[in-house]
């Protein structure tokens, strides 16, 4: 796969190690959820590097002085349901007032085109850093529709966080949303027939939320 300006694959051996566990087919719901969890709070530290912060005034208990905090309600996290819940506390943690929109889609599993099913955004979205989390980004189709909701929406400073991605569905997404900072924790191989990453981790979805 080519190099996009706006993609960041990472490359950090706590992430890799974490990732080793997710895939592994044994690995329990309950510790598949936790690493979700934890893997999508080391990505957004990382991809929050430009997240506005303002002055604020603080008194230590020897001087005043000041300081850079983050601009009060200024990130929305927009997960792509289902899988996407799971990755909705793992940014909680370092933003805990974020707000959240829901964004339903699924798959239809022989065309692999994503159909839209619910859509609740909070109000003023369009002000807002949006963060779009995703674990998989198999053929990019429900990233692409989840984005072009947004922009008609009003919304132009979008992030994607996925957790595993296809080249083919991180090049789709770069190239339909040159606009958009695509963050992805691990690139893998490729799609197999049947849409599904490979080597991957299976269903996110399912693997959640105990659904097979
Ligand atoms: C999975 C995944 C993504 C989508 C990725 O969801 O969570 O939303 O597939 O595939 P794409 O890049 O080819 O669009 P799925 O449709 O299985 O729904 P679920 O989360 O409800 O299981
Ligand atoms: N959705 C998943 O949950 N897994 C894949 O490998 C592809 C799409």
């Amino acid at each position: 796969m080519k190099d996009y300006p706006n993609v960041t694959i990472f490359n950090h051996p706590l992430i890799k190690h974490k990732i080793a566990i997710l895939r592994d087919k044994e690995t329990s719901m309950k510790e598949f959820r936790e690493l979700i969890e934890e893997i999508t709070t080391l990505m957004t530290y990382e991809s929050f590097k430009d997240v506005p912060t303002e002055e604020k005034t603080v008194t230590t208990p020897l001087e005043t002085c000041v300081q850079q905090v983050i601009v009060d309600n200024s990130v929305v996290i927009v997960p792509i349901l289902r899988a996407g819940l799971g990755m909705v506390n793992g940014v909680h943690v370092l933003f805990p007032s974020a707000r959240v929109g829901h964004i339903g889609m699924y798959r239809n599993e022989e065309t692999l085109e994503p159909c839209e099913y619910y859509c609740k955004l909070p109000e003023g979205i369009a002000d807002k850093f949006v963060i779009v989390v995703d674990p998989m980004l198999a053929t990019g189709g429900s990233a692409c529709d989840a984005i072009d909701l947004l922009k008609k929406r009003g919304c132009t400073k979008i992030k994607v966080m996925a957790i595993i991605g296809a080249p083919e569905g991180v090049t789709k997404l770069a190239e339909t949303h040159p606009d958009v900072d695509v963050y992805v924790s691990t690139l893998d191989r490729c799609l197999n027939e049947n849409g599904y990453i490979l080597p991957g981790l299976g269903d996110a979805g399912d693997r959640l939320f105990g659904t097979k």
